[in-house]
């Protein structure tokens, strides 16, 4: 499936998926578990997710039981058993880099799977898409973004700086209310994403206790390991058609053991980012090699030196950025 490389804010429409319908269909005929997993491939997107990414237990748990709920809804509304549309408002929490965007994109996809949104793509914004500079501009803005986002995932990023209490007239507020009804009224088109720091949306909820109610779902995306991180960092690797040398593998692992004390450490995002220099500085090294003939190895290997040479390991400088 498609890497879920992603910039924000934007709007980037999934691959249509097969079997999908969004209001309840009629009585498909499926009678078992695993017809509905045949019918809508949902398995597929929930192995994939299983796979591609490393760690967050938790989190696929209750990915899967989501998934598990929604089979089964289907499996009553084709014996024609009441249901009603189930709330699949959410709240990803968690700090920087620990894979919300990403995790949001894949559940985009499973809901579509499962009939629960049209289109399944994921829309996502910043309060600067919703809330206007001026009188009159927030509800035309929320509004456009809303339809932009129907028959998908609108995914809120920072969702508390939506509601600013130091600013009595803040029009945060009414792009909030806004959310509100459709949250309330338009539930089987559009699923709402609420993503944040943990303490700061706990607040959020509490001075929000309408938005709050609305989220059947708090999802906790807990900070990495740093099994977990050199997992990453080698799947990210394998993705990109690179590996570590040995001794390379051992220099990183010390790499991330001193920039996770280090400030502004972002998790799964800064693995990312300390690739990328990585490779800038293996590409330094070879091209001063001119003569050298490169064979793939050579392209492919991401030496000790080009993970040693960066900042994190110069002594004596243990708050500057890590380069
Ligand atoms: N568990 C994981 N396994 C593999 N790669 C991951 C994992 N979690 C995150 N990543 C990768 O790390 C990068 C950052 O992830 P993502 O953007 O989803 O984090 P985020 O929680 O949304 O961060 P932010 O709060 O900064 O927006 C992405 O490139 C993503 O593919
Ligand atoms: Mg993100």
């Amino acid at each position: 499936m498609d890497a879920p490389a992603f910039s924000m804010p934007g709007v980037r429409p999934t691959a249509p998926a097969p079997a999908a319908q969004a209001s309840a269909p009629a009585d498909d005929g499926a009678r078992s578990v695993a017809q509905v997993l045949a019918q809508t491939q949902v398995e597929q997107v929930l192995a994939e997710l299983d796979h591609d990414l490393v760690g967050l237990g938790p989190v696929k748990a209750r990915i899967r039981d989501i998934a598990a709920l929604l089979v089964i809804d289907r499996l009553r509304a084709n014996l024609g058993l009441a249901s009603q549309a189930p709330s699949l408002h959410m709240s990803f929490t968690g700090h920087p880099g620990t894979g919300k965007t990403t995790v949001a994109l894949r559940m985009a996809q499973i809901l579509h799977r499962l009939g629960q949104v049209r289109q399944g793509h994921l829309v996502a914004v910043t309060r600067d898409d919703l809330v206007g500079q001026y009188i009159g501009h927030t509800a035309p803005k929320t509004r456009e973004v809303l339809k932009r986002a129907m028959g998908g995932v609108l995914f809120i990023d920072e969702a508390y700086y939506l509601y600013r209490p130091e600013n009595e007239r803040d029009y945060g507020q009414e792009a909030i209310e806004i959310l509100l009804q459709v949250m309330e009224n338009q539930r089987a088109d559009l699923v709402v994403i609420l993503a944040g720091y943990h303490e700061r949306m706990a607040t959020f909820f509490q001075s929000n206790p309408g938005l709050s109610s609305r989220i059947a779902h708090h999802l906790d995306f807990p900070d990495y390991q740093v099994d977990e991180l050199q997992a990453i960092s080698q799947s990210m690797l394998t993705q990109q058609n690179y590996r570590f040398s040995e001794a390379a593998a051992a220099a990183f692992r010390q790499y991330l053991e001193r920039r996770l004390q280090q400030p502004h450490f972002a998790n799964a995002r800064s693995v990312r980012n300390a690739l990328d220099r990585a490779r800038l500085r293996q590409a330094s090294r070879l091209f001063a090699e001119r003569g050298r003939e490169l064979d793939r190895d050579a392209l492919c290997t991401l030496e000790a030196q080009d993970i040693l040479a960066s900042r994190v390991f110069r002594a004596g400088q243990p708050s500057a950025a890590p380069l």
